[in-house]
């Protein structure tokens, strides 16, 4: 604790006036807390190009895996808040595992700084070619009568394929064999080839092997069709009314300070509002926030919203992580 306070004390002496109009000097890391090649790493890429030719320094991304991106946290925690180590995260990572790890070491909550909130990824619930099953009815009926046999990836206990695998049993009552990887990416790969049957993934990383023939989708976890999937129905038009968004968002370490986290905030914006970067999230089926959503007191709000939101749901599915 006394290195997180000397570490805050050095920045804001530090962050002078003349530090942060220099800010940023040099390049600036992002940790990204699941495995390359999958939803939150791609956005990472996307935005952090695109921050980066804002901010005029290249952004370093930085894979942390393990532990549902609670490992990840606790480096961009103990990093100092000097606005050269920020972090990508999402519901589960964020917000989730705050009532799920109870053993983190820190506050995963109040040790970090929200910079800006990004877009919402529908969820699409998908399965290998291999699974006979053509409408979600079929799945459902296929995994209630091979309950042992079939598998699903998920990111570890508190990664948006987990929370969208408790969100689908409980719409469905179905359930499958949970197999945990370092990222929806590498998970992906294994459910091409059928060594997973199923998972309740992000649009972002589900939608083009869908596209592609790969897998088959048979829902959208979204309130209405986005535009992106106009194929593929509602989970509620395929008879298992279910909504769940995984949204994403940028963090610093606590004690980052304000006028650097109103730059970062600022170059968030701006890539967001960068045409080219709206077309490639829409196309993935993503919700973008708007301007007013993305401000860090804002996102701190909504943030912490959502927490309440998600406790009781979290505590009556019985998950916990001592
Ligand atoms: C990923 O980037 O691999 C995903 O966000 C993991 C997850 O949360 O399911």
């Amino acid at each position: 604790m006394l290195r997180r306070v000397v570490l805050a004390v050095i920045a804001t002496i530090a962050a002078g006036p003349a530090f942060s109009q220099a800010y940023p000097s040099k390049p600036i890391t992002m940790i990204v807390p699941f495995a390359a090649g999958g939803p939150t790493d791609l956005l990472a890429r996307i935005i952090g190009e695109r921050m980066g030719k804002e901010l005029g320094q290249q952004f370093i991304i930085e894979n942390v895996t393990g532990a549902a991106g609670t490992i990840a946290m606790a480096k961009l925690a103990r990093a100092a808040p000097d606005g050269y180590t920020i972090g990508i995260g999402h519901v589960g990572t964020n917000v989730a595992n705050a009532v799920i790890y109870t053993k983190l070491g820190f506050d995963l909550v109040n040790d970090l700084e929200p910079i800006a909130r990004l877009p919402a990824n529908p969820m699409l619930v998908v399965s290998s070619n291999n699974v006979p099953a053509k409408t979600l009815k079929e799945l459902v009926e296929y995994l209630k009568a091979n309950p042992d046999k079939v598998s699903g990836g998920t990111a570890g206990i508190g990664s948006g394929s987990h929370l969208g695998a408790l969100a689908f049993n409980k719409a469905t009552g179905a359930t499958y064999q949970l197999v945990p990887y370092r990222g929806t990416g590498p998970a992906m790969q294994d459910l091409i080839g059928n060594q997973i049957q199923v998972m309740v993934d992000q649009s972002s990383n589900s939608l083009p092997q869908v596209q592609a023939g790969k897998i088959r989708a048979y829902a959208q976890t979204s309130a209405k069709r986005s535009p992106a999937m106009a194929d593929i129905p509602t989970a509620a038009e395929a008879g298992y009314p279910m909504e769940i968004m995984i949204w994403n968002g940028l963090w610093a370490p606590k004690g980052t300070p304000k006028d650097i986290i109103d730059k970062l905030n600022a170059a968030a914006v701006a890539a967001l509002s960068d045409p080219a970067v709206r077309k490639r999230m829409e196309e993935l089926g993503q919700d973008l926030p708007t301007v007013e959503e993305m401000k860090p007191a804002a996102f701190a709000a909504f943030q912490k919203a959502e927490l309440t939101r998600w406790k009781p749901i979290l505590e009556a599915a019985g998950v916990k992580f001592e």
